[in-house]
């Protein structure tokens, strides 16, 4: 369907979330959707260039669509969590945030050096949790050149600037 109308509209927006002025695109809706979310998993693998070895999904909503993407895909999934929550040794990367900055980390192990992986999120808005999860990535030796999202936000610039950074962008629906 153009535009993938049929996942867009099973993506509910809630004014006002977390404060007031967001326009807040609410997954919950399309997750709770059967064919919405085996639509979403297909299309979503549909996009991917090439093959991959390793899925890696940024906590909590990349996790869920990463997960499916994963098991799509034949491969495993590499969780990206908020600091402080991995139990192995890890390795960290900062990232800034409207008010302060935040941390994500990965084990140390995950990944094997030139390991091809594809960076999953529910939705891009300024790209600074995923610009982090590329740079940890290849901190990490990844080969990361492309990320799948449900929603881009073309407006805040997350994605060129994620384009910028060596990555190509597949997001499944945009809203202005
Ligand atoms: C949301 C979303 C992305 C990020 C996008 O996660 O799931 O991870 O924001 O924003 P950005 O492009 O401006 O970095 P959030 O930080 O709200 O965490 P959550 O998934 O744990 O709710
Ligand atoms: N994360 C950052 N901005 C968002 C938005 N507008 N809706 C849902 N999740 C978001």
């Amino acid at each position: 369907m153009p535009n993938n109308e049929d996942i867009r509209q099973r993506i509910r927006t809630i004014p006002d979330f977390p404060k007031p002025g967001i326009q807040f695109r609410d997954i919950t809706t399309l997750l709770l959707d059967a064919e919405g979310l085996a639509l979403t998993i297909d299309r979503m693998a549909e996009a991917v260039e090439g093959r991959i070895d390793l899925v890696a999904g940024i906590e909590a909503r990349g996790f869920l669509f990463g997960a499916a993407l994963a098991v799509k895909l034949g491969c495993g999934l590499l969780l990206i969590r908020k600091d402080g929550k991995l139990p192995g040794a890890t390795i960290a990367e900062d990232y800034v945030l409207e008010y302060g900055t935040d941390r994500i980390a990965i084990h140390a192990d995950a990944c094997a050096p030139g390991a091809r992986v594809l960076l999953v999120d529910d939705l891009i808005a300024t790209g600074g949790t995923a610009r982090a999860a590329v740079r940890l990535l290849r901190k990490a030796g990844a080969e990361v050149t492309q990320a799948a999202f449900v929603v881009d936000l073309p407006e805040l610039g997350g994605a060129d600037a994620l384009r910028g950074d060596g990555i190509a962008v597949h997001a499944l629906v945009a809203f202005e």
